[in-house]
């Protein structure tokens, strides 16, 4: 792997000052920062050759949908897909998921079915299931997990029968950092016949990720969390799966054949492509992706690692933090409260001395609530963070016990 200071320099924004003070930028989770290269490329896209994909004959628009398709190759081989027909550009996880609760609800659900997710989910991974119960009538059932933040994998065995009709459950815990098992998740709910949809949001940008060893149905994530621009995200699906069910959205692009009487649908991947789609987003997404795979995703796994117990081992260190999440199996994210100090005063003095990290519930409510608390404080790493920024941390950490003492 390249040495931080030269990985650092890729990313611009990571220099700048907050309050005059250097930046320690916490907050990957939410949305990670860009490098050179991406920014770039989206610079490249408007300057040299934007036009509409798919729709002309002139050079500007074949370059475009040239750059767009090469883009979707770089996703399938990265995430091991078996074609490019089962990679669907989205605007990010929430309108994949959204489009797999709509078109699978509508092809595959009736009264009285099933769907199983967990209580680790983001709200994204709740709310698109909740409306699609509500549209047929059906239940959804939540895996419960224990104190360590860890699915209680017995009661998920339990919740599996013939009436569940998908599993839809996230790869990694956005507000603890939990990894779920989800190749064993996957294997008891294939072993029914149940197909299983994965939330990769937190799980894309710390490793490597193969669909087809994960075996999962449904893959989905956002470009924004995984070094490219926002408004793009990926819904990977099996083509037995994709090419059954109906479209989320009608448009220009989704369709072969209007007429007002009858409409007929565009084969895979465009059928769920409606109107135009964010080519420089894709562009972006397929640079990220070289940009990843040229610093090594064993490197970043490893690198992540070591940050995150440097981490725990400095926070854990101070008597007055608590920290959520205390699994074996997490990724680099310490989600913490400070006794009696509310999580939004912190995050306000954090930010003053220049550290982000996000405060309040991270969209998963029902987590907060299982541990009785209404929010907590997250730093949410990844491989540009150092060392120096976690003892920043800490150091801040002490500085808000020292100032909500007096
Ligand atoms: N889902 C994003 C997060 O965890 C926004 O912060």
């Amino acid at each position: 792997m390249k040495n931080i200071s030269d990985i650092r320099s890729d990313f611009p924004l990571l220099s700048r000052k907050v309050y005059d003070k250097p930046l320690v930028y916490f907050d990957n989770g939410a949305t990670t920062q860009k490098p050179q290269c991406v920014i770039d490329a989206f610079n490249e896209v408007f300057t040299e050759y934007n036009a509409n994909i798919h729709r002309g004959v002139h050079a500007l628009s074949d370059r475009a949908s040239e750059e767009y398709e090469k883009a979707r190759e770089k996703v399938r081989s990265f995430i091991n897909a078996g074609s490019r027909e089962e990679v669907i550009f989205t605007s990010g996880t929430t309108g994949s998921i959204n489009t797999v609760a709509f078109s699978f609800g509508e092809r595959f659900i009736n009264t009285g079915d099933e769907i199983i997710i967990s209580h680790l989910e983001h709200h994204a991974n709740i709310v698109p299931w909740q409306m699609m119960c509500d549209r047929k009538g059906a239940i959804l059932k939540v895996i419960p997990i224990n104190d360590r933040g860890e699915i209680l994998f017995d009661e998920y065995l339990k919740l599996l029968n013939n009436r569940t009709k998908i599993v839809a459950v996230t790869q990694v815990s956005n507000a603890l950092g939990t990894i779920l098992p989800v190749k064993e998740i996957i294997k008891a709910a294939h072993s029914m016949n149940i197909p299983v949809m994965v939330d990769g949001a937190q799980g894309i940008q710390h490793g490597a990720i193969d669909v087809a060893a994960m075996d999962c149905d449904f893959y989905v994530f956002s470009g924004h969390k995984i070094y490219a621009p926002t408004g793009i995200g990926v819904l990977y699906g099996k083509t037995k799966w994709l090419s059954d069910l109906p479209p989320y959205q009608g448009g220009g692009d989704m369709v072969a054949n209007v007429t007002f009487e009858k409409t007929t649908y565009n084969e895979l991947p465009f059928k769920f492509e409606a109107g135009t789609m964010n080519f420089p987003g894709a562009i972006g997404l397929g640079v990220a992706i070289d940009y990843i795979l040229s610093l090594g995703l064993e490197d970043i796994e490893k690198r992540e690692k070591e940050l995150l117990v440097y981490a725990t081992e400095r926070i854990s260190g101070i008597k007055e933090v608590k920290i959520y999440g205390n699994t074996d199996r997490k990724i680099s994210i310490i989600s913490f409260l400070i006794n009696n100090i509310h999580q939004y005063d912190a995050g306000m003095v954090l930010d003053k001395l220049g550290i982000a990290v996000r405060t309040g519930t991270h969209c998963a409510q029902p987590v907060m609530d299982r541990f009785g608390i209404d929010g907590t404080i997250r730093a949410s790493m990844c491989f540009y963070n150092t060392t120096e920024e976690i003892d920043l941390l800490g150091t801040g950490i002490e500085k808000v016990i020292k100032m909500f003492a007096k």
